[in-house]
């Protein structure tokens, strides 16, 4: 319902304001995710105590990591070439561009949420300050890697699409 609604404002159908939303995301995760691993590795160095701040920061970079899962799962229904990929499997597989967004990205980027959940979840266990931002550090970090491997860049080698829609 909602989809249909953002799609009669962008007068797009609903393709286009998945792929819209979903590019602008991107954006919105790489932000988020660069933030928390700079507070991650500045409350590391400088000793200090994991506050409201960094708590609101693992949480609302998780948030959004989920947003754009969802965002994602819904583009991948409507996609023509992960539509394409499904119905012509074995002419498919040889198309790297078909076979990156209907296997690759979506494995890839299923991970890196998998990864930034679990990362977010730990470290709001964790005890001590220290552990707190260790945690966050190095999943979050760890998440970046695989999110900048499998986004379509303009210069990726396996699939393009613009910087922005
Ligand atoms: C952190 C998570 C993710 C990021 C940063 C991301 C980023 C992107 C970007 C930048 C594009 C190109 C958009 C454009 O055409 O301008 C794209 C396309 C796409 N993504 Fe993702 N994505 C993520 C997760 C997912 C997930 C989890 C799925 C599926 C389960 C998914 C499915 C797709 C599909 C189907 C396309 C479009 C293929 C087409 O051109 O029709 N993405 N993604």
């Amino acid at each position: 319902m909602f989809l249909i609604f953002l799609s009669c404002i962008h007068r797009k159908n609903m393709y286009q304001t998945l792929t819209f939303y979903h590019s602008f995301f991107r954006w919105l995760v790489l932000i988020s995710l660069l933030f928390a691993i700079y507070r991650g590795a500045k409350g590391l160095m400088k000793k200090s105590a994991f506050g409201r701040n960094d708590n609101l920061i693992r949480h609302w970079t998780a948030t959004i990591a989920h947003i754009q899962l969802i965002i994602g799962i819904t583009l991948y229904s409507q996609s023509p070439p992960v539509k394409y990929f499904w119905a012509n499997k074995t002419e498919a597989i040889k198309k790297l561009d078909v076979t990156f967004f209907a296997l690759i990205h979506m494995m890839l980027m299923m991970t890196a949420i998998a990864v930034i959940t679990v990362g977010s979840a730990l470290a709001k266990r964790r005890l001590s300050n220290e552990a707190k931002f260790k945690t966050m550090l190095i999943w979050f970090v760890v998440a970046l890697l695989i999110i900048f491997i499998a986004i379509p860049w303009p210069f990726s080698p396996l699939a393009n699409r613009p910087y922005w829609r």
